[in-house]
């Protein structure tokens, strides 16, 4: 029976392009889930959009001097189309600066404002004086009330992922200007989310304890158990939604008030467009509501949003919030500022056309239950062992011998043996459990089933041998070959949600007649005897080393350029006069022989050549250079520096060094040392 879905996916900042995490946590699952749906033949609005308020945005602006809405331009066009390009099959994408989303989020508003769900309230604020700005959400950082992470934001704790006030913050310190901010009185509207507990209680507490994520179950049972406050959603800032009521003059909507109402203006604009009444897929019983998000959204997917809608009163209530943990990139944190990252179009300029493999490798990586890593090895790895060896040879196979024995004829059946009808009833079975992982939101768990699919009928192909048998039984490949292209053909069909690209080529290539997901789970045949297919093509192509070692590399450059940017650079120390300078005896010397000071880590007993005679100088370098490695290496050399005894050896002189970027000891003015005899002063 055809029921009525709508999927929202958390709608990204615009204030940079998307990466692979958002794709993984948030964008592929449900893309995935949606297309699912839509298989089955429900009614599904797929919908998202840009969230383009909130103080990132505008601190984006600022640093570039440029206004909010040139980043939001700029980023609202670039996120939409690394959507289009990785088939993220919205129904719509929107944006909350978009006309119809500011006239809804204001309606709401008020609509609230005059039931009286607001607590209208004059508190003290903190207030950064020197930049005369209110300090709320991003604006300020602290230590946080609950896990004592020192850089907190006034709204939300990255760390432990507790929203709080801003006020509550430990040693508040302003992101602008980096002042101790002051108190200041102000008015806000406050939802009181403290009246809204008993129903969030038994709503989540009692009624989504076993369906829920236990992540998700658990964020949300120990905010509860920490008991509501009200929380302000009002702002004083100039970019956002103006607070439509009076007294609201100067004031936006606080962005996770607004940025949620953006799924109902986002579905709103596809009604008006599509014709349709938008209505039902928000307020009658029989609709499905699901959000999907990253971590760090539950609270207000879970707890402030739902608070919303019940306090409205005409809306439904999410019946799953399925949110995904993080996802890390080689072993390390994803972050935009330390472009630690694996950004979209950066992606498809290097792997043009292999949307699907990116797709594929997400979901088989995803991080469901728990944080998970991306490597480029295990890309490759997905990518060669998974999707080239086992779907694309399988069906590759298929479409070469089809083509070969019968010039791109399905072949007619002759007797099924048992094992023709065995694979037969497990093709079948496929579906309902392919089924049964996405509506319990087990993508990964689905990918993998999926693979399943592709192994049976490789192992189908290697067991029955149809390339050996032809010789001897020509009628028995008829029916090896019609089996190995029902298989393939159920492949086509069930693969559409995971790799639309691939499902799609693989539909062409086997000229397939369009068949519902349920065709499958009949066992109806899905090719027909006499049908004529396509050419074959291959559907992946293999990854090679090189291709992952550029990434790799990529990804030094970064961690090089961030280990630059942060290297503190000490201080100059006092002048000295040039009669000081003079004192020292710099030379140009040879390390005619090294060895390790026995028992000590970092030294080596070095013999120079200084020109002026050969001597002892012990370096602290054995962590940087085998001894080996020195002998004959040119060096500067300060000469007349007091010598001194370390671990009993005299050393008298210093060998003159520096550090790289990654901390590694190099020898100083190696190249006038190259050029220069030993002995030749340096000044
Ligand atoms: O975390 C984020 O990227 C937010 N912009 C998500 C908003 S989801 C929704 F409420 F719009
Ligand atoms: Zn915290």
């Amino acid at each position: 029976m055809s029921k009525r879905f709508t999927i929202t996916a958390a709608l990204p900042y615009t204030n940079g392009p998307i990466h692979i995490g958002h794709l993984a946590g948030v964008y592929v699952p449900a893309d995935i889930y949606a297309r699912f749906l839509r298989l089955q033949g429900h009614d599904v609005a797929f919908i998202c959009g840009s969230d383009e308020h909130g103080v990132p945005i505008t601190i984006k602006a600022k640093k570039e001097g440029v206004t909010p809405q040139d980043v939001v331009d700029r980023f609202h066009a670039n996120i939409k189309t690394s959507f289009e390009a990785f088939g993220i099959s919205f129904d719509n994408y929107s944006r909350t600066s978009a006309k119809i989303h500011h006239e809804t989020a204001s309606e709401f508003f008020k609509m609230l404002y005059d039931k009286d769900a607001f607590i209208e309230e004059t508190t003290a604020q903190l207030y950064d004086a020197e930049a005369n700005q209110f300090l709320a959400d991003r604006f300020v950082v602290g230590t946080c009330p609950k896990c004592g992470n020192e850089e907190s934001y006034g709204d939300q704790c990255e760390a432990c992922g507790t929203t709080h006030n801003a006020t509550d913050l430990i040693n508040p310190k302003s992101a602008i200007t980096g002042a101790i901010p002051t108190l200041k009185e102000t008015k806000h509207w406050f939802l009181p989310l403290d009246k809204h507990e008993a129903f969030l209680k038994k709503w989540i507490l009692e009624g989504h304890k076993t369906d829920w994520k236990p992540n998700v179950y658990g964020q949300c049972k120990s905010w509860i158990d920490d008991g509501l406050r009200p929380r302000a959603v009002t702002r004083d800032l100039d970019w956002g939604i103006p607070v439509p009521v009076e007294g609201g003059d100067g004031k936006v909507l606080y962005v996770w008030f607004d940025a949620p109402i953006g799924y109902i203006s986002s579905t709103k604009e596809w009604a008006q467009r599509e014709g349709k009444d938008w209505e039902p897929y928000w307020k009658d019983e029989d609709t499905t509501l699901v959000h999907f998000i990253g971590k760090d959204n539950i609270v207000f997917h879970c707890i402030m949003f739902p608070a919303m809608l019940k306090a409205e009163g005409s809306y439904i209530l999410p019946e799953n919030v399925p949110a995904n943990e993080f996802l890390n990139l080689e072993g390390q944190k994803l972050s935009t500022s330390k472009n630690w990252a694996v950004w979209l179009p950066e992606y498809l300029q290097d792997f043009p056309e292999k949307q699907d493999v990116l797709r594929y490798v997400l979901t088989a990586t995803a991080p469901e239950t728990k944080d998970n890593d991306f490597t480029w090895k295990d890309f490759q790895a997905r990518n060669n062992n998974e999707l080239v060896a086992i779907f694309g040879n399988f069906i590759n196979r298929v479409l070469v011998l089809t083509n070969k024995y019968y010039e791109g004829l399905v072949p007619s059946p002759k007797t099924f043996s048992k094992i023709d009808t065995d694979t037969l009833e497990k093709v079948k079975a496929f579906p309902a459990s392919l089924s049964k992982s996405i509506e319990r939101y087990r993508f990964r768990e689905a990918s993998q089933e999926l693979m399943n699919l592709a192994r049976l009928g490789n192992k189908y192909l290697a067991d029955e041998e149809p390339w050996k048998v032809i010789k001897t039984d020509p009628e028995r490949v008829q029916t090896i070959m019609y089996v190995a292209l029902q298989i393939s053909a159920a492949l086509a069909i069930v693969s559409e949600p995971f790799l639309p690209w691939s499902s799609q080529k693989l539909k062409t290539m086997l000229q397939l007649p369009t068949h519902s997901w349920a065709a499958v789970q009949t066992g109806e045949p899905l090719l027909a005897a006499t049908h004529k297919i396509g050419t074959a093509e291959l559907l992946f192509a293999k990854i090679e080393d090189s291709e992952i070692e550029q990434q790799l590399e990529k990804l030094a450059q970064s961690k090089l350029a961030n280990t630059i940017a942060n290297k503190v650079v000490e201080p100059q120390k006092e002048t000295v006069s040039f009669e000081d300078f003079s004192k020292l005896d710099m030379r140009v010397g040879t390390i005619i022989a090294a060895e390790k000071m026995p028992k000590a880590k970092k030294l080596l007993v070095l013999q120079v050549d200084i020109g002026i005679d050969v001597r002892t100088i012990v370096s602290g370098i054995a962590e940087s250079f085998t001894a080996e490695s020195l002998v004959g290496k040119r060096v500067t050399v300060l000469v007349n520096l007091a010598p001194r005894a370390l671990r009993g050896v005299e050393s008298q002189g210093m060998i003159l060094m520096t550090e790289t970027p990654e901390g590694k000891l190099v020898f100083v003015n190696p190249d006038a040392a190259q050029e220069a005899a030993n002995g030749l002063k340096i000044s």
